[in-house]
């Protein structure tokens, strides 16, 4: 019998989880394969790693190596000395790595440097905008890796306008929309809206981590004012990122928010549970890329404060609309939306079978 192929599968912070489980499983299941998790520790608490290792039900990683937080050039530095370390040692056939965040761009660098071909799951994304750091990150990726999976006609677009050849891009659909289809009777089950005590109320649930964001008074005290606004119409759920969070207790803006009664700012949740209430939301308000994805698919309106995205297909065909952090204008586009709009549709390939797509073409990649 010829020797399986050993397969690293990379994941750094919470919104890779998601994108990896249903991936790995698939390799689990090929008999070609041998698939090896490799978990960075970019993100590290049990609210914003480890619970999601437990509901998506993947295997404890296989190396873990906590590299934790820091600045984008000692995160990634740190990372790409211990991966090299573990290439050293497992001396893989192929390094995958999906999305954007600074565990992606390391771990393909480091890679690629050792001539071993990398898979990038989410590749061709562009948001147009250098001052993000995902951005960096993906541009960077895309350029060294071998295959390139794309969810969205703009991926295929955008790679091939940078100049990238055709037969390393792949059109496969989103491996994220592949958990959702498969927890969503599980997300259900947590009855997590009842226990929030907003069973059947038409309320708005909200996140918001960006550093553009967040890391600034200004637009911060901007949000808070665009939470009150909002909290006066309808119930809103807020689980809180760890850097919204400092930031709010750095500029003294806590305060505020815990004096609006229909507000309940909350820990970061679980995967079921945050699937649970966004697919019974009225609205979502968000910051986040997959959430503008995952709403897209369960047909809930969502308003994304950013300036762009590197998902317009959400837009397009979804339920998406951008907006700047104007508390008069959100509030506007929030009455209407919730009012009810035209329900979007589904992209194409966003039906739960990205991650079989994938194994495919890396198994016959590796024949
Ligand atoms: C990272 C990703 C971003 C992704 C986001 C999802 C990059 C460049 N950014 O941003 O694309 O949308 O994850 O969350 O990779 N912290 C904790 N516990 C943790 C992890 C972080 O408390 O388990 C706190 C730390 O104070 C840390 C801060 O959160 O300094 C930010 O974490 P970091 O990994 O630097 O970036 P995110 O903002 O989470």
């Amino acid at each position: 019998m010829t020797q399986k192929k050993k397969i690293i599968n990379v994941v750094g912070a919470r919104p890779n989880f998601m994108k990896i489980g249903p991936i790995h499983r698939v390799m689990t299941e090929n008999e070609s394969l041998y698939p090896l998790l490799v978990h960075t520790g970019q993100h590290y608490d049990e609210k914003m790693s480890d619970i999601f290792f437990r509901q998506l039900e993947m295997p404890k990683p296989d190396v873990y190596l906590g590299v934790g937080s820091g600045s984008h050039a000692a995160q990634t530095a740190r990372v790409m000395e211990a991966f090299d370390e573990v290439l050293t040692r497992e001396n893989p056939d192929m390094v995958v790595v999906v999305g954007d965040v600074n565990s992606t761009l390391a771990c393909s660098l480091v890679a690629v440097k050792r001539h071993i071909p990398v898979a990038h799951v989410e590749a061709g994304l562009r948001s147009f905008d250098r001052r993000m750091p995902e951005e960096i990150n993906r541009i960077v990726t895309d350029s060294i890796s071998d295959l390139l999976f794309v969810t969205e006609q703009s991926g295929v677009d955008n790679l091939e306008a940078e100049g990238v050849s055709g037969d390393k891009v792949f059109f496969v659909g989103n491996v994220m929309i592949d958990a959702l289809v498969h927890f969503l009777p599980k997300a259900e089950a947590t009855g997590i809206a009842a226990k929030l005590g907003v069973a059947g109320m038409d309320y708005t649930l909200m996140t918001m981590h960006r550093p553009s964001n967040v890391d600034n008074e200004t637009s911060l005290r901007s949000l808070v004012t665009l939470i009150e606004n909002v909290a006066a119409l309808s119930p809103v759920i807020f689980p809180v990122h760890p850097r919204t969070g400092s930031r709010l207790d750095e500029f003294g803006l806590r305060e505020r928010l815990d004096r609006i009664d229909s507000l309940q700012l909350i820990d970061p949740l679980g995967y079921l549970q945050f699937l649970g209430l966004m697919k019974d939301a009225k609205v979502v308000i968000t910051d986040s890329g997959g959430i503008q994805e995952e709403t897209t698919y369960l047909g809930v309106p969502c308003l994304t404060l950013r300036e762009n995205t590197e998902r317009p297909v959400t837009i397009e065909l979804g339920t998406n609309e951008l907006l700047s952090l104007d508390p008069v204008a959100v509030l506007d586009r929030f009455k209407a939306v919730r009012k009810g709009r035209a329900a979007g549709s589904r992209p194409p390939l966003w039906d739960g079978r990205a991650a079989s797509r994938i194994v495919d073409v890396v198994s016959d990649y590796l024949a």
